[in-house]
Formats: C-alpha cells, structure tokens, sequence
C-alpha cells in the first residue's frame, strides 16, 4: 500500500498549529504563575460561596449557603427560627444537580460554577424536607438535607451544634478528595458500597463463590482494578477506576485499619 504524501503545505499548516497552541499555553502559564490569575474551578470562586454555610445577618436574618454534590447537601441539617427570613444561594461542586423546598415555591438548578439565589420567608416551625430534583447519579434518590423551622425559645434552647467529628488523618482526606466517601461511610451507615467501619480484617465472599480476607492485598487490588473481585451483595455497580500512587493507598489502608 502506498504511503500517503503529505505536501509541504500541510506540514507547514500542522506546524504552526502546534506552535500556536504552545504560545497559548505559556501565556496561560504566564498568568496564572506571574499575574496570579485564578484558573476556574468546578465550584464558583465567587467568594464567599465555595463551601456550604450558615450565616446570621441577625436573629430574624440568616444566609445558607448550599453546596450540592455527590449525593449530599452541605450543610444537611440547618435550624432558623419561626418568623425569619432565609437567603439561600447555591451551588454545586461535581455535576448539575437541583433543589426543591418541599412546601414552599423554591426551586432551584445547582450548575457548577454558578452561583443561584432566592429568599424565603418561614413563619411558622415545620421541618421542611430538601430534595435533589436533576437526576444525577446512583444516589440522586436518596440526596437530601433538612430545614428546621422552629420556635424562638426553643432556638436560644437549643445546644450549639456540634461540628461533626472529621478526621485529620491522610488517608481520610485522600478518601474525601476522591470522592470515595459518597458510596461508603466510615460510621457503619449504609451506603451503595460496604461501610469502612469494622471492613478491614473480615471475610467476604466474591462473586465467583470464593472467601478473600478484607487486608492490604485486597484493597490495593480492588483500588487498582475495581472490576476485578466484586464482593457479593455489596456492589451494584462498579467503583470507577483512579490511579492512585501506593503510598496514597498506604495511607489509605492505614486509615481503613483504624476505623474499628
Ligand atoms: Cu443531586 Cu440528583
């Protein structure tokens, strides 16, 4: 078969091509490093917007920031008193997800990257229910948060919350930055995949009929090759495959180890 001729022309064309999309990116370079130009993240960086929050404006005034994403709401669980008004912006830090306020009108899209706002009014105490209304993955069924309604005197009751216990350990954060945690918990809560907690050290059964032991070869293998040996019953769907370096799994494994 003949080979086919490429003409002077054309390799001119392909040339300045390439050298075009390398100036484009040392000028990217250039500012990011030298002008310190921020490079856009999947969540805004319209600050202060960047992670979920309650701000109190005054007793009857608060501002909720919402971050939706696989499969949560942060903050889930908030506590304004009856006779407040609400500001509730949102937004989202994976994919497109939504927002409805069963019992009110409020119905908003969460995009990455924007930002999107209304204000309710809440005069009487309810618990009022927030569901994920854009399909948006395995877990979209079960991604909701609560909005308590309550009284002023039982609100000036009520303790201060306590800021969930997270861990400071590497390995949780590696779980944490690679989402591993939408799917399996780490306090024994039920979830698409086994809980962490109590994981390391059992026996399981595979797909296949056969016992393995839940140890430091199974994990990296299962991290590695998340197809290669499905636990019965635990996995609906597959884990999608990361290529995480092994100190991370290290770390990791090291942290899996420790959730007795
Ligand atoms: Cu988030 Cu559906």
């Amino acid at each position: 078969m003949n080979r086919l001729s490429v003409t002077q022309l054309e390799k001119r064309i392909v040339w300045i091509s390439a050298a075009f999309a390398l100036v484009l990116l040392g000028i990217a370079a250039l500012a990011v490093n030298f002008f310190h130009v921020g490079l856009p993240t999947c969540l805004t960086d319209i600050k202060p917007f960047q992670k979920g929050e309650v701000i109190t404006h005054s007793p009857t005034h608060y501002e909720i920031h919402y971050v939706a994403k696989m499969w949560k709401f942060e903050p889930e669980d908030v506590t304004v008193p009856a006779g407040s008004t609400v500001d509730i912006y949102l937004s989202a830090a994976d994919v497109t997800h939504g927002l409805i306020l069963l019992g009110t009108n409020l119905n908003l899209m969460a995009v990455p990257g924007v930002v999107n706002y209304a204000r309710v009014k809440f005069d009487k105490p309810r618990l009022y229910q927030l569901l994920c209304h854009e399909f948006c993955g395995t877990g979209h069924d079960r991604m909701a948060a609560a909005l308590h309604v309550v009284d002023m005197a039982t609100f000036t009751a009520r303790p201060s919350p306590v800021p969930a216990a997270e861990s400071t350990s590497p390995g949780y954060k590696l779980l944490d930055e690679n989402t591993c945690l939408a799917c399996h918990s780490t306090d024994g809560q039920p979830g698409i995949g086994p809980t962490f907690k109590g994981l390391y050290g059992q026996t399981q059964t595979l797909k296949d009929g056969s016992n393995v032991t839940i140890d430091d070869m199974f994990i990296r293998e299962k991290i590695r090759h998340p197809k290669s040996k499905t636990i019965v019953g635990t996995f609906e769907q597959e884990m999608p495959e990361t290529d995480l370096p092994d100190e991370q799994i290290d770390q990791i494994i090291e942290y899996m180890k420790s959730l007795k």
